[in-house]
């Protein structure tokens, strides 16, 4: 096991939801913390955190010139990264059966759930190859392993965060970087309110994956988890 302790760990979408839980988690563990969300009013109760410990940016996943910002005042802050969690994504919906084009809705899902992780991975590589033990967590999602319904969009943009987890395993792994696809199934946030399926409370809670998160941060280099899925009901995958 590798120790949090002034481990610098970025996460994107923090201030809510799965993000949110992270921070809090890995904040508790003693790792420093470089937050990256659209409204930096928005992180609830920012006081009673350590400033010395935890820093919050602009992050919005479609303006890439925040994703350099972001990294940079990263460095400029703490002098290293050791571990990316690409956590903010959206959920549109995009079905085959759709018969208006919603190529709006899709090409949005592909920046926010794609594109700008692809764009998170490459600025933080270099620094992570510097870490004894960089990691990069991109949280996909079960519809990134499995096809629910028609629901191609969503699915189709977690299945290619689940490729680039893949890739950036290969890539990084002779520098000691490791990444892992997280993939749950519905979790307890504002994402799944309307979900009418399922009762919220039976959802898997965001602090659970959290743990997870925590766990996966601190193995070892010879202890890389390729996919960790998630579920709170006894589905095809997981
Ligand atoms: N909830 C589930 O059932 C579930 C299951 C599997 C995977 N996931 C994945 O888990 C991740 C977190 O979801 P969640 O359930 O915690 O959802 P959530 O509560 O809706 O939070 C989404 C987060 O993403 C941020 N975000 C959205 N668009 C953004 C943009 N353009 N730039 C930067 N940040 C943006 C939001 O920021 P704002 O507050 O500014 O909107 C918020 O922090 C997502 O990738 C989601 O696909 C969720």
């Amino acid at each position: 096991m590798i120790s949090s302790k002034g481990r610098v760990v970025m996460i994107s979408g923090a201030n809510r939801g799965i993000g949110l839980a992270i921070a809090r988690n890995l904040y508790t563990a003693g790792f420093f913390l470089s937050l990256g969300v659209r409204n930096k009013d928005s992180m609830p109760n920012i006081d009673e955190w350590d400033e010395k410990k935890v820093m919050i940016s602009k992050y919005d996943a479609i303006d890439k010139n925040t994703h350099t910002d972001w990294v940079n005042s990263t460095i400029n802050q703490y002098g290293k990264i050791d571990a990316l969690v690409n956590n903010a994504g959206i959920y549109e919906s995009v079905s085959v059966s759709d018969e208006k084009d919603n190529e709006e809705a899709l090409d949005l899902m592909w920046s926010v759930n794609v594109k700008a992780p692809l764009s998170m991975t490459r600025l933080s590589l270099p620094y992570l190859r510097k870490s004894i033990a960089g990691r990069i967590i991109n949280v996909a999602s079960l519809a990134g392993k499995a096809v629910f319904d028609d629901g191609v969009g969503y699915s189709m943009t977690k299945f290619a965060a689940v490729a680039l987890s893949h890739a950036t395993r290969h890539g990084g792994w002779d520098d000691g970087v490791r990444c892992t696809a997280l993939c749950p199934g519905y979790v307890a946030t504002d994402l799944t309110r309307s979900v009418e399926s399922m009762p919220f409370e039976e959802m898997t809670s965001p602090e659970d994956l959290a743990e997870l998160v925590k766990t996966v941060l601190c193995l070892s280099n010879s202890a890389s988890v390729a996919e960790l899925v998630v579920n709170c009901r006894p589905d095809i995958v997981g």
